[in-house]
């Protein structure tokens, strides 16, 4: 496995559009199966956010990418969504789809699928329109830092969400834990975190770029977050389908956690 300073080399070379395109299109993009991989995700984080329990003034997103699916179920129930990265060519595309520039990736699918899932007859640009006024902070981030923002959030953020970032970015298991208490410290006691992330992965690719990824089953997220001091409140996983896999990456199944830091009221 990859040390930490060669893995923010590699970083360097993340190309957003290839990973975008590897990850967000067809065939991991198709709305017409509900057991694809996209729509299993978008499932799971709209009964989760539906419940209604995690709400609050903040919820701050780790590691985003150049991608905001994560965020559409989620920006209903916070009065602000803090984006966060640790490159700024990711960060920027984020603020390209904000402004809406022309040429973004197209969300529109994502955003009409969940708008279907949720049931409440939302038009999809409603729904477009809210995320976009309330992603209002998009911020350079190192989860390997015990202030992952170089200073601490004020006030902590009510909930915390992170999509296949930990374990992409992570040398070993020790790292791993690690980087879940660091970015624990941004959340309140009694927060909610939500977390999606890659099982039995080892690499993946990003343009020309091939980044390893810490392989995950159960038991080691199971650990992890025990760990890092959360408990733990449901784990889904999914098995990725034989049709899926398209050589983008290894990627062998995924994992949904809802965990909550202990504490608060
Ligand atoms: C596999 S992508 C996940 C992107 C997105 N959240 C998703 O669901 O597709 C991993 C992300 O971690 C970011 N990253 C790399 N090193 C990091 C670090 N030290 N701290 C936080 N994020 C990092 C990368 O820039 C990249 O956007």
């Amino acid at each position: 496995m990859t040390g930490l300073p060669a893995l923010r080399e590699r970083y360097e070379r993340f190309e957003p559009r290839a990973y975008l395109d590897n990850n967000y299109s067809p065939p991991r993009a198709d709305f017409s199966s509900e057991g694809s991989v996209v729509p299993w995700k978008l499932r799971c984080l709209a009964d989760t956010f539906g419940s209604g329990e995690i709400r609050g003034r903040t919820l701050i997103d780790v590691g985003s990418g150049p991608t905001i699916y994560q965020l559409l179920s989620a920006c209903d129930h916070f009065e602000e969504i803090v984006a966060t990265d640790y490159l700024e060519v990711n960060r920027e595309e984020l603020r390209r789809w904000v402004r809406g520039d022309p040429g973004t990736f197209d969300w529109s699918p994502f955003i009409q699928h969940v708008c279907k899932i949720e049931g409440r007859g939302e038009p999809w640009q409603d729904k477009q329109l809210r995320l976009r006024s309330r992603l209002r902070r998009i911020l350079p981030i190192d989860v390997h830092r015990p202030e992952p923002l170089g200073a601490p959030l004020q006030p902590q953020a009510d909930a915390l969400l992170s999509a296949f970032c930990l374990e992409a970015v992570s040398p070993d298991g020790a790292a791993f834990t690690r980087a879940l208490s660091n970015v624990s410290s941004l959340l309140r006691p009694g927060g909610h975190a939500v977390l999606l992330g890659a099982l039995g992965e080892s690499f993946y690719l990003a343009g020309s770029v091939r980044l390893p990824v810490l392989p995950l089953d159960e038991a080691d997220v199971r650990r992890a977050l025990h760990g890092a001091g959360f408990e733990l409140r449901r784990l889904r996983c999914y098995v990725m389908p034989p049709e899926l896999r398209t050589g983008v990456d290894d990627v062998q199944g995924v994992f949904f956690v809802h965990a909550r830091k202990p504490g608060g009221e």
